[in-house]
């Protein structure tokens, strides 16, 4: 991994003002946070500059306001949630530059936190345009990003500002990148990736990336179907996207070509409708689902093969649940390896990295999201990296 500078790389940054890039981009829902964990992430970074003595300035995005001003999309909506996880008032500031920005700095005190409106509701932001990265700049003497899951947007926040201050990265985004590193820059091999999900059409980078990169690649959900069906397997009614065939052949004889060994399941949960519990729910070879069934997840003899190929690795990534797990029963199979895995990583003997908005919530429903080496909050930023791509936020970091 390239290097970075992180907060251990700083001097008496006492009185000094920092701009600190976070994700505050949280699910709302009457006006407070549904999930503060990205607020949670950032804590020590915020909390460890504003103990330094310096004059933290947070610079966040909220929503997609195409840059307008937009009444609903105001980073004055989070302050309230914000000021809760730190335990601290922060001051709001209605602009990103200029002289309220200048006065505010004036009043803040040193440790004295303050949180900038919404980047995004100027045009400049996404486009990344020098002259509006300059002037946030120009309040500053510092830039910290530690928001690693806005890290794939080329925007003057997550990308410009490395440019024109002294750049750094935030303790959470230190520790993304020495867990991504762990896990696909410079892992311990063996490798498995484990990639579900209800469409292959959204995964193929990753896909293609991947193969070349771990020795044991596990598809699940509705994406394991689209690979039966290309292997002549008949799928029933199942989710498949059969125009995908090709593809699905052509990644599989990329994988053989690497040495990689692809994983689909020998035996499936099926039904004759997507519901909880249904009446028709039973388990089947791959090769006996009906005409008027469709597979809702993989079944136990694949779960404890999987199980057997982890015991075998020492490094595990993670993206997508196996199986339609919201709905019960089929978030079997994704609980009883999620806890496999977990258990594997508590005896040391494996490395695990689990990344997307789904795969969280799946892994929180096994009650196992702690006892992973680590899982990030990111979704387009992991996902993107699972592709192999460079991250513009990151790169400007290394640089
Ligand atoms: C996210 O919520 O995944 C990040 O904050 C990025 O948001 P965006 O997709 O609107 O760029």
């Amino acid at each position: 991994m390239s290097n970075f500078k992180t907060l251990d790389d700083l001097g008496d940054i006492t009185g000094k003002v920092v701009l600190l890039r976070v994700d505050l981009n949280l699910p709302m829902k009457d006006g407070s946070a549904t999930d503060v964990t990205r607020v949670e992430a950032v804590k020590p970074t915020i909390l460890e500059l504003a103990d330094k003595g310096a004059k933290v300035l947070l610079l966040a995005h909220f929503g997609r306001p195409k840059g307008q001003r937009h009444s609903t999309m105001s980073t004055s909506f989070v302050q309230g949630d914000v000021e809760k996880v730190l335990g601290k008032e922060i001051m709001f500031i209605p602009e990103v530059m200029g002289p309220v920005v200048e006065q505010s700095i004036g009043i803040l005190r040193d440790g004295d936190i303050g949180l900038l409106d919404n980047v995004r509701f100027w045009p400049g932001e996404e486009a990344n345009d020098p002259e509006f990265a300059k002037g946030i700049a120009a309040h500053g003497d510092l830039y910290v990003n530690d928001a690693f899951s806005a890290a794939h947007r080329a925007h003057a926040s997550t990308e410009g500002l490395a440019h024109y201050l002294p750049a750094y990265a935030g303790r959470a985004m230190e520790a993304e990148l020495k867990a991504l590193d762990a896990a696909l820059g410079n892992p311990e091999a063996p490798v498995a990736a484990i990639v579900g999900g209800a469409k292959v059409s959204t995964k193929l980078d990753v896909l293609h990336n991947l193969v070349g990169r771990v020795q044991h690649l596990v598809i699940g959900g509705g994406m394991a179907n689209t690979f039966l069906a290309a292997k002549g397997v008949d799928v029933g009614k199942s989710l498949c996207e059969h125009d995908l065939a090709d593809t699905a052949n052509r990644i599989m004889d990329e994988a053989d070509h690497a040495g990689c060994t692809v994983h689909l399941p020998y035996d499936v949960v099926v039904a004759k409708e997507f519901a909880a519990n249904p009446p028709s729910l039973r388990t089947s070879n791959v090769h006996e689902v009906a005409k008027d069934e469709m597979i809702l997840d993989i079944g136990p003899l694949a779960v404890e093969a999987l199980g057997d190929v982890l015991k075998t690795c020492r490094t595990l990534v993670w993206n997508g649940p196996l199986g339609a797990f919201e709905t019960e029963p089929f978030d079997a199979a994704t609980v009883s390896l999620a806890k496999t895995a977990a258990a594997l990583t508590q005896d040391g003997s494996l490395i695990s990295v689990a990344g997307g908005g789904d795969t969280v919530a799946a892994l929180a429903q096994a009650g196992v999201k702690d006892d992973f080496t680590f899982v990030s909050t990111a979704g387009g930023a992991f996902l993107e990296w699972m592709e192999g791509k460079d991250l513009p936020g990151v790169a400007a970091l290394t640089a």
